[in-house]
Parts: C-alpha cells; sequence; structure tokens
C-alpha cells in the first residue's frame, strides 16, 4: 500500500542535479505502442514497435524503482504511448504499491481502457491519475485521436469515479490553436460538473509529424480568458508543490476546478524534479533530451546496484538546464515524438 505520509526510506545521498534540483519523480513509460493516433503525437500510421525482449520487463522496471527510491524519488508515473495496453498492468502496479518510500504511483492514460481496468487498477494500489480527454464532440476527438471513441473514454471515466482510492481524476486537454478554443466553455463546465481537475496543456514540439510551429499554440493564458469571458471568473489555488507543472484556479463561486500547463509560455524547469525512463530503459533527464543513458545494458551486464545508481548519478548531474522551445536556432527536437518518450 502506497503511504502517502512521508516516512523517510532514502538509505543514501538525494539525486541531484548541477543545479541544485533535487530528483523527486521518475516517469516510467512501459510500452511504445498506442491504441490511438493523436494528431499532437503520433504519426496515423508507420511507427514501428519495439520487440518484446527489447522493453524492460516488470523485474527490470522493479529493481529501477527500488533503485531510484533509495535516491530519495518518491513519486512514479507510468505512461506510455498508452500503458494500458501492456499486459498483466494491475500485476505491475500491485508491485510497486508495495515498495517502501513511495508516496505516488499514478497512471497518465488515454482511458480507453479503463472501464475495464479502473477496478484492478484500484485494488492493485494505483492512488492517481490522469485521462488525455482533447475534446467532448464526437467528431472532433476522431480528428484529433483518429479513433471514434469519445463514448468509451467518458464511459472509463464514470468507471474511474467508483474508485475514490484513486485521487484526484485529472484531464489534460492538449490545446490546439483554431481548435480548442470552441471547447474551452464545454470543459469548464466538465470541471464544474464532475469531480475531475481539468488542465489544458500547451501544444509542444513532440508531434512525431513535425507540423507544430509556434502559432498552433493556444496559450493558457488566452484560455484562461476565454473561461472568465465565458463562463466565471477563476481565483488562483496555491500549490503544496513547486515543481508541479499546472497552475491552479478554482471558479470564483468555488465549485470545480482547472489547471493550465504552460510550458511554452511560462516554462517550469527550473523547478523541475522529474527524470524519464524510456519502455527501452534509456534514461532522459529531460522530455526534450538529445542524450540518454542505457539503463537496460547496464542491467542486463548483470552490474550490481551500486553500478546502476552511479549511472543514474552522472546522468542526473547533467541534466540539461532548461528547453530551449522560446530560443530560436538553439532550439532542436529530439529525435523522439511524444508517444517513445511517455510525456
Ligand atoms: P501531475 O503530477 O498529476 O500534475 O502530473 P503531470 O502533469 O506531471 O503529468 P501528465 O502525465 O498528466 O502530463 C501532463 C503534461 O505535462 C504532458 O503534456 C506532459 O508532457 C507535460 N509535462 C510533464 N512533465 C513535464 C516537464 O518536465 N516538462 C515539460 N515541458 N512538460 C512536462
Ligand atoms: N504537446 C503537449 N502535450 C502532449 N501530449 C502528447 N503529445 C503532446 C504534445 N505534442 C500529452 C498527452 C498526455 C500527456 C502524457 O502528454 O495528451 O496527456
Ligand atoms: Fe497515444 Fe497518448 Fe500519443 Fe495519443 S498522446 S497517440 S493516446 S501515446
Amino acid at each position: 500500500m502506497i503511504e502517502k505520509s512521508k516516512v523517510e526510506f532514502v538509505t543514501k545521498p538525494r539525486l541531484v542535479d548541477a543545479y541544485g534540483r533535487l530528483i523527486k519523480n521518475v516517469r516510467i513509460s512501459i510500452t511504445d505502442k498506442c491504441n490511438f493516433r493523436c494528431v499532437y503525437c503520433m504519426p496515423a500510421e508507420g511507427l514501428e514497435w519495439l520487440k518484446k525482449d527489447q522493453i524492460l520487463s516488470f523485474e527490470e522496471i522493479e529493481r529501477l524503482t527500488r533503485v531510484l527510491v533509495s535516491m530519495g524519488v518518491e513519486q512514479v508515473r507510468l505512461t506510455g504511448g498508452e500503458p494500458t495496453v501492456r499486459k498483466d498492468l494491475p500485476e505491475l502496479v500491485r508491485t510497486l504499491s508495495r515498495i517502501k518510500g513511495l508516496h505516488s504511483l499514478s497512471l497518465t492514460t488515454n482511458g480507453y481502457l479503463l472501464k475495464k481496468l479502473a477496478g484492478p487498477l484500484a485494488e492493485a494500489g494505483l492512488t492517481r491519475i490522469n485521462v488525455s480527454l482533447d475534446s467532448l464532440v464526437r467528431d472532433r476527438f476522431f480528428q484529433l485521436t483518429r479513433r471514434d471513441s469519445l463514448q468509451q473514454v467518458m464511459e472509463g471515466l464514470e468507471e474511474l469515479e467508483k474508485y475514490p482510492s484513486i485521487s484526484p481524476i485529472k484531464i489534460n486537454a492538449v490545446a490546439m490553436k483554431d481548435f480548442t478554443e470552441a471547447e474551452v466553455a464545454g470543459f469548464a463546465l466538465l470541471a464544474r460538473r464532475k469531480p475531475y481537475v481539468v488542465r489544458f496543456i500547451e501544444f509542444m514540439p513532440l508531434d512525431a509529424d513535425e507540423n507544430w510551429d509556434r502559432s498552433k499554440v493556444l496559450t493558457g493564458d488566452e484560455i484562461k480568458a476565454i473561461i472568465e469571458r465565458e463562463v466565471m471568473p477563476l481565483v488562483p489555488v496555491p500549490s503544496a508543490d513547486p515543481a508541479e507543472t499546472s497552475t491552479k484556479y478554482r471558479f470564483a463561486d468555488g465549485i470545480g476546478e482547472m489547471g493550465f500547463i504552460n510550458p511554452v509560455s511560462h516554462p517550469f524547469c527550473s523547478a523541475c524534479d522529474r527524470i524519464r525512463l524510456t519502455a527501452e530503459g534509456m534514461l532522459r533527464t529531460c522530455l526534450f533530451a538529445h542524450i540518454e543513458t542505457d539503463l537496460k545494458i547496464i542491467m542486463r551486464s548483470g552490474a550490481s546496484d551500486e553500478v546502476l545508481e552511479e549511472a543514474i548519478r552522472r546522468a542526473v548531474w547533467k541534466k540539461e538546464m532548461k528547453h530551449y522551445i522560446n530560443d530560436g536556432e538553439a532550439f532542436k527536437r529530439t529525435k523522439r515524438s511524444m508517444s517513445q518518450i511517455g510525456g
């Protein structure tokens, strides 16, 4: 069982980078596969999947998590591709939830399989969940995800509400210029009607189709202005965690909460406490990293935990200062698209 209270299980010096940022959060991609093809992430077709022996086994994920927790990591988020397509996901959740010192075990999912999996995941010990949902209108949902699956995702969300041990339920909507404006009020009303924290995410240059450009970014401030004009003023909610990706607001009448993840217009790199592990075991110290550390090779060569730990420390020390999206020529896209990183 995940203990949300902070009992210390850190047995080693904490993981820290050269800028003094402590690493407390690891995002583990458990598959590169996905059952959607969102335009801001994957190509319509043509991605080659990793083979089974190329991706980390549950045992390898557990080992890495234990090593990371011993160095001060407190939160694990499982991502993909789409993590629910990995066979026996609840079994992995159960194993990780037993690791002492882990205070949060969460999942980022497209929600398609939640109707079936919400119960088993809750029972296995999942504590938090973020569900991607970019449109509340069937044909627009299809336009973005290239799948006619809005109904199924909404049913998955309804199912989740039956399991209060998974809380909060957050909705992620990637915002795109000349598309999302029309749905802002609808999402605001959803946040007021349902126990979901709805968050808009600025579109980042991580789409496989490489269609991103600045003119397609609808900023959090622009969306906030639409909500305040069309729905109601918003009141800031102070955050307990300086590393949180989103800025939070309540509606002025106290009913419902919205969040804005603004990595393009208001970068939050200076407070970043995250590292990432790809499905094939590459450690990435930034979403936009160009350098990776192959932890799978190290593990499969029979190395001890100490050797593994040293490799992680060395990589983290060199964690990128920031992303360069706003720095003109200095920005170079990473060779991976979002589904190959895990978000
Ligand atoms: P919470 O802990 O619940 O707030 O989750 P989260 O926002 O960290 O995770 P989630 O998987 O829901 O991600 C939401 C969006 O934030 C995705 O588009 C992520 O790619 C983006 N995001 C998460 N971490 C970072 C980061 O370190 N840098 C940038 N630029 N974006 C990030
Ligand atoms: N820009 C911003 N967010 C993205 N996501 C996927 N691709 C992008 C992108 N190019 C989001 C998904 C999911 C999270 C893991 O990342 O919608 O909520
Ligand atoms: Fe799949 Fe998530 Fe990428 Fe959409 S954003 S294609 S759901 S991995």
